[in-house]
């Protein structure tokens, strides 16, 4: 029997490449060895973006279509909208009346959240209990492991205290402990060094045109030691060198050369990381185009997956609601 994953994105805008090199491309791997369920979590985004909800229903065809060109293969794994399964309201509600209030005020990546999100209005009820959602999704499918960030970390933790507590309330296994899946990968910074993402405005998307992209990466910060051609640079300090690495491995070591010995100037070495990278996003939206397409199969993808993940977890769910004498 393969072992489970699971894992979930929410829906709250196009994905980039810190998506693709951070989640996607790790995912995409993990379908020859586990048996895995990919989620789009629409609940989640909700809770941050209820002001806004417009742009999750814009954002989930458009990642799911990243997702299948990125190699998510709905014939190896499971595909499904959060909403469209609705166990996971069912184990949510139950996991919200035996976690304590504490361990979720301490969490911090709630704490976190606040802070860097003060313009949006998140201190609410729903949000506190972000990670208790999170825990359903997880043990709704009894995953066994979970391929996040680090930043998720303490959400794994959360998980596992919750089933433990579970467990130990009704003197049952029912849960096992799943397990964090963090990926190897160096993370990828955003145009102007600070972690990628779309609300620091610094990302470059899967889906951006050859001009968008290619005026981004002019725009990109560098080694701020290297002023003029002549200073000479530090490639393993620079984010423009690191995306060489991800996307154009075999045009690395000539412009750590060039940048070292102040041969070439920092406009030369961002135009062909554009050409580089274009060309590599270029299967992308290939891809991209030839799903956009074609409407019905992505339905046919999205209801599959809901039917298939539903099975599931409606097993857990009788068996949960057994346990707590509900209904
Ligand atoms: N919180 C995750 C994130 O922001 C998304 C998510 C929701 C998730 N449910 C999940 C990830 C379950 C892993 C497992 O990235
Ligand atoms: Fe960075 Fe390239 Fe400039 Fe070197 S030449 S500092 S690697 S952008």
């Amino acid at each position: 029997m393969k072992k489970r994953i699971l894992s979930g994105m929410r829906p709250t805008g196009r994905l980039h490449l810190g998506h693709l090199v951070g989640a996607l491309n790790n995912w995409a791997e993990l379908q020859e060895e586990y048996e895995c369920f990919f989620m789009i979590a629409d609940w989640h985004a909700l809770m941050g973006e209820y002001e806004n909800p417009s742009v999750i229903s814009d954002s989930i065809v458009d990642n799911l279509i990243d997702w299948l060109a990125a190699g998510i293969d709905p014939q190896k794994s499971t595909i499904f909208i959060q909403s469209h399964v609705p166990q996971h309201l069912d184990l949510y509600m139950i996991f919200s009346c035996l976690t304590p209030l504490g361990w979720l005020e301490r969490c911090p990546t709630y704490k976190e959240q606040l802070k860097q999100l003060s313009n949006r209005n998140i201190k609410t009820y729903g949000f506190l209990g972000y990670p208790v959602l999170q825990a359903a999704d997880i043990l709704l499918y009894k995953a066994d492991k979970v391929p996040v960030g680090e930043d998720q970390l303490p959400h794994l933790e959360l998980t596992r205290e919750i089933a433990r507590r579970f467990n130990s309330l009704y003197q049952q296994k029912i849960f096992s402990d799943p397990e964090a899946l963090l990926t190897s990968l160096p993370r990828l910074l955003g145009l102007d060094n600070r972690k990628m993402s779309k609300s620091f405005n610094n990302t470059i998307n899967l889906s951006d045109d050859p001009q968008v992209i290619k005026e981004k990466i002019q725009g990109m910060f560098t080694d701020p030691r290297r002023i003029r051609l002549s200073d000479p640079g530090h490639p393993e300090e620079c984010n423009v060198f690191s995306y060489y690495k991800a996307f154009i491995p075999g045009r690395d070591k000539e412009v750590y050369l060039w940048c070292k010995g102040a041969q070439r100037g920092c406009t030369e070495c961002k135009a062909i990381l554009s050409e580089g990278l274009i060309e590599y996003l270029k299967v992308h939206q290939d891809k991209r185009r030839a799903w956009l397409k074609d409407k019905a199969g992505l339905e046919r993808i999205l209801r599959d997956g809901s039917q298939k993940a539903g099975e599931l977890a409606s097993q857990t769910i009788r068996q949960v609601r057994q346990v707590v004498n509900i209904g």
